[in-house]
């Protein structure tokens, strides 16, 4: 049976004691207990990385937002995934679609911090989703099966074990409008059979795949209630420890 994820992504939100805070409340929820078989992660900003390692027990697992495309190097206010790693983080989002949109991100770039990050011993949580235009063009499976053989298909299917694909169509992400129950489902399914076009159905059966955009406590369940849905990459529902744990708590 797959693994059940809830993560969050803070993006550029809360200063390092807001975070702290955030992150101890959530710790706290957890403390609770989780649903079986769910992980819970949670992705703020580099900064906080080491602190937010401190106060959270290991029910809870630790993703930066994103990094660097290069190792090293003359590339001052990049953040490598060797750095990432040694601040005791075990997952890294890669290929987010605001980097994509906002920060120019190509599919080969994606491609090559997916594998900086396992080099590194940090799990990708890879994303990828079209923009509106291109659902309402009814082009969102190409668009999704191109992101995915340029940005993570290289992989050979050992390393793709290690990888998290989340499903963020950007027409969701932020709007209040999310995808329905359908629409998720049927992209979710349509990811698992790319996955086991190029792979395996055995890989395609073991394929974590996150749903976000818009994800809340009210939709979670509905949502999380198809199968091939096994879990959310949460952005705004995840800055309060009572929504996010409400949406853990929806399997
Ligand atoms: P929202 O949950 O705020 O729509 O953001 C989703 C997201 O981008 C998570 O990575």
């Amino acid at each position: 049976m797959r693994r059940k994820i809830v993560a969050g992504n803070w993006k550029l939100n809360t200063t390092l004691q807001e975070g702290i805070k955030l992150a101890s409340s959530v710790n706290d929820l957890v403390a609770k207990g989780l649903p079986e078989n769910v992980d819970v992660i949670v992705a703020p900003p580099f900064t906080h990385l080491a602190g937010i390692k401190k106060v959270l027990t290991e029910k809870i697992g630790l993703a930066a937002q994103n990094c660097a495309a290069e190792p090293s190097g003359a590339l001052t206010g990049e953040v490598s995934a060797s750095m990432i790693r040694s601040a005791g983080a075990e997952y890294v989002i890669i290929g987010h679609s605001e980097r994509r949109i906002y920060f120019n991100e190509s599919d080969l770039e994606v491609a090559g911090k997916v594998k900086l990050a396992l080099e590194n011993d940090l799990k990708p949580i890879f994303c990828c989703g079209e923009k509106l235009h291109e659902r309402e063009k009814l082009i969102y499976t190409e668009v999704i099966k191109k992101q995915l053989e340029y940005g993570l298909f290289d992989l050979d299917e050992e390393k793709l074990k290690n990888v998290i694909i989340a499903y963020e169509p950007v027409w969701a992400i932020g709007t209040g409008k999310n995808a329905t129950s359908e629409q998720a489902q049927e992209m979710h399914q349509y990811i698992r059979h790319l996955v086991e076009e190029k792979y395996s159905t055995r890989t395609a059966e073991e394929q974590v795949i996150l749903y976000g955009g818009s994800c809340k406590p009210s939709n979670a369940p509905e949502l999380f209630a198809n199968k091939d849905v096994d879990g959310g990459l949460i952005g705004g529902a995840s800055l309060s420890a009572k929504d996010f744990y409400g949406i853990i708590n929806s399997f």
